[in-house]
């Protein structure tokens, strides 16, 4: 498909009604720094080309948010070598500055990093009105695309949660009254070893069907925060471990728990952040069967920006089997699980919570193997 081409009369320079000689005479040229450093301080990114393909500006944002190295010598290089990694922009921008179509406000998932972008392009023209070039400005839309997604899903969640909470409740009584009748039976047959193994056998599988009800209405139950504006998070690191070891035995596991002396405290609920890293916890020791090490370190991140808050890092990093990439993006989802017996559910849980406080949560895989989990969370204000 070929786009109709653009083709500009070449017409003098319309000059604007009341522009005097003056005023034209001191206006910056093309040459001036200026308009570099106009360019290079933009906080979007920006990408030039001339009409035959070739980049004339990249600004650092615009590196950035794609992923590359700066060098100095992009600047001449063919746009399609600069975006190798990104065909599908430099297929844009190469269209547009083949004289194309020029989209206002598009959406564009990078291909390399999985992030979205929204993106703008402008024809840019000399003094006569000709087009010399092409010019694309950029923003990483990631961070709005996952509030759009949060809201979604608090949206989805209202209505399905009323529902789940009411047959998880209509459901943990008969769950109750099954285990107890078991119990009697058991009793009731105390010399048959056979029906004692079966009873065993529903006893058990009742108390996991109860363990996926009380983890459904934790999910679906609406998060009401006990506030506390100075939360440590070295207790509360210490008992998601001594928790999580009580439930899922991590055998030979080793854990360390690394929190800085001068660490800030946070606002939050004590007792959601310790389900929270309990729930991490779990997963880890779930995921390596019996060996390896869970590292918890905790740091502090400094705003960049006045107005910004400080932000408090706790990474727990596992030496697991790792989380494979084409599941890495659904493992947040409710009820996404790879696990035989599993409810899919803590994760979800973990992000509500995480949410719930105005934190973010990141998975990362270490590049030597492993899962890591990046929690963020404001520090309390000093
Ligand atoms: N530390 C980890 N290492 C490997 N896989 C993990 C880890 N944490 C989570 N996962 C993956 O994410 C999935 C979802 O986790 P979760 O929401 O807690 O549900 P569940 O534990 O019931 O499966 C797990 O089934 C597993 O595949
Ligand atoms: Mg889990």
């Amino acid at each position: 498909m070929t786009e109709p081409r653009i083709r500009r009369p070449r017409t003098a320079a319309p000059v604007r009604p009341g522009a005097s000689a003056r005023t034209r005479a001191t206006r910056a040229t093309a040459g001036d720094p200026f308009f570099r450093h106009l360019v290079t301080s933009l906080r979007n990114g920006v990408i030039a080309v001339t009409n035959d393909g070739r980049v004339a500006a990249v600004n650092a944002p615009a590196y950035r948010i794609l992923g590359l190295e700066p060098s100095p010598q992009d600047t001449g290089r063919a746009v399609s070598a600069l975006l190798a990694g990104e065909p599908e922009l430099a297929r844009v921008l190469t269209r547009a500055s083949e004289g194309g179509h020029l989209p206002n406000r598009v959406e564009l998932r990078l291909k390399s990093s999985g992030r979205v972008i929204g993106y703008t392009l402008s024809e840019v023209n000399d003094e006569q009105g000709t087009r010399v070039g092409t010019v694309m400005f950029f923003k990483d839309l990631t961070r709005v695309e996952q509030l759009e997604e949060r809201e979604r899903l608090r949206d989805r969640l209202a209505t399905l949660g009323e529902m789940a909470a009411a047959i998880a409740h209509e459901v943990k009584n008969p769950l109750a009254g099954i285990e107890v009748m078991a119990g009697v039976l058991k009793r009731q047959l105390s010399d048959s070893r056979e029906a004692q193994a079966t009873l065993n056998d529903i006893i058990h599988e009742c108390k996991l069907a109860n363990a996926i009800v009380v983890e459904v209405l934790e999910f679906v139950r609406p998060i009401r925060l006990e506030m506390e504006q100075h939360v440590a998070l070295g207790p509360v690191l210490r008992e998601a471990v001594t928790l999580a070891s009580a439930t899922a035995h991590p055998g030979k596991i080793a854990v360390s728990v690394d929190v800085p002396a001068d660490l800030p405290e946070v606002p939050g609920d004590p007792n959601q952040l310790r389900q929270l890293f309990t729930n991490l916890l779990m997963n880890a020791f779930e995921a390596m069967e019996g060996r390896g090490s869970v590292a918890i370190r905790v740091s502090l991140a400094r705003a960049e920006d006045e107005g910004e808050q400080d932000q408090v890092v706790i990474d727990v990093q596992d030496d697991g089997p790792g989380i494979s990439p084409d599941v890495a993006d659904r493992v947040f989802n409710p009820f996404f699980t790879t696990k035989p017996k599993g409810t899919g559910l803590g994760l979800s849980i973990v992000r509500k919570v995480v949410d719930a406080h105005d934190g973010h949560i990141d998975l990362r895989m270490p590049p030597g193997g492993g899962t890591c989990f990046k929690v963020s969370l404001p520090a309390t204000s000093q």
